[in-house]
């Protein structure tokens, strides 16, 4: 079991690495976003403030390292490199699933970042699916134990496992299972998709079965049917994976439709997030954290002061949009009227009942 894990994360990293694994045609929706430029800005740039909170301790910016590897050689360093980075920068960093550790002591180094990480608020992840193989609140809870995690997310990734060869297919009857792991760990409990998004009616279930926070993980990004279809050697899945080359809720859509139903949900935006451009727009439609997956994937293959300076860029982009719409905090970019939201309406409507 252990070699095959092993080696599907290492496969994921190098095609992430070197292929194309973008959606087809797909977008995160956020070119629909257009920022107003103030040519008064009334304000000095060395005082915008980028700091957040999450997870009940500071950020310097409202940033997460999302998701991505553990469970293989390969992995133990670009989690260390991330986790280094998180800390320099003061954000959020969140494993790859966790599976793997629970499953063998053969990798665990590449899940262990508190060292790299004391301050910042470290996620362990694991898939939601897993609870109909197996898996259970003791399990969670010895997860967050050995990462010494502030939070467990839970990502839900069914077409991922419909094109991976061997996927778990069983996703029934997750949301009590979803419910019991919020109830019984003793840390918060958030939900992640993979990059196919989670809309706003998915997003109330899981708030109502008392998940902390929602991050959407849209379209537009990084395609896991994309990813699944290069590694198969299934002819007939590698076909039909074609007809899912756009397939997902654009980044945009799901956040407009879970802040419209959920206004105090902790909100993640994720998915195709590229810059701090980006991030801004997120944020000015209900977004409070932002992740970023595969734009750190590179830099953290080569070395910590490699991730830290794309983080750097990341946040001066985002400084210089609010620098360039007058605005000196994210309270005050959350609230801007500097903005055009096209189909903001629309998906407003669509999430109502
Ligand atoms: C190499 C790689 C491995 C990933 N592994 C996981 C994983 O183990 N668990 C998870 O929840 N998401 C995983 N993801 C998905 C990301 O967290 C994210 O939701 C998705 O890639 C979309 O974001 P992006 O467009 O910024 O890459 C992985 C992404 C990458 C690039």
């Amino acid at each position: 079991m252990e070699k095959g894990i092993n080696q599907r994360k290492t496969e994921h990293i190098r095609l992430c690495l070197t292929d194309n694994v973008e959606g087809v045609g797909k977008s995160t929706g956020l070119e629909g976003i257009s920022f107003l430029h103030n040519a008064l800005p009334e304000i000095n740039f060395d005082d915008i403030d980028l700091t957040a909170r999450f997870l009940d301790k500071p950020l310097n910016a409202p940033f997460l390292v999302s998701s991505m590897t553990g469970g293989s050689e390969m992995a133990a360093e670009i989690n260390q490199n991330l986790g280094a980075a998180a800390e320099e920068k003061g954000w959020a960093v969140a494993l790859g699933s966790t599976r793997a550790l629970l499953e063998s002591d053969a990798h665990k180094k590449s899940f262990l970042i508190r060292r790299q990480a004391p301050h910042v608020p470290i996620i362990a992840n694991l898939g939601a699916v897993q609870l109909n193989y197996g898996y259970g609140a003791e399990e969670a809870q010895q997860i967050v134990d050995k990462t010494e995690a502030d939070s467990l997310v839970l990502h839900l990734n069914s077409l991922q496992e419909a094109v991976q060869d061997g996927g778990d297919l069983n996703f029934e009857n997750l949301l009590p299972k979803i419910e019991k792991i919020a109830e019984s760990l003793d840390v918060p409990v958030g939900v992640k998709e993979v990059g196919f998004g989670i809309d706003g009616k998915v997003a109330q279930q899981l708030y109502n079965a008392g998940i902390s926070y929602i991050d959407v993980a849209g379209a537009g990004g990084t395609s896991w049917s994309q990813v699944e279809k290069l590694r198969s050697r299934d002819p007939l899945k590698k076909a039909a994976a074609e007809a899912f080359n756009n397939w997902g809720l654009p980044t945009k859509d799901c956040l407009v439709s879970v802040r419209s139903r959920l206004p105090n949900v902790p909100l993640v935006a994720s998915g195709g997030m590229k810059s701090g451009v980006d991030a801004a727009k997120a944020v000015t439609i209900g977004a409070d954290i932002i992740g970023f997956a595969r734009q750190l994937l590179q830099a953290a293959t080569e070395s910590d002061e490699a991730v830290a300076q794309v983080m750097e860029q990341i946040e001066l982009e985002m400084k210089m949009a609010m620098f360039g719409i007058g605005v000196k905090n994210l309270q005050e970019l959350k609230n801007t009227d500097r903005v055009n939201v096209m189909g903001r309406s629309l998906m407003e409507e669509m999430s109502d009942d």
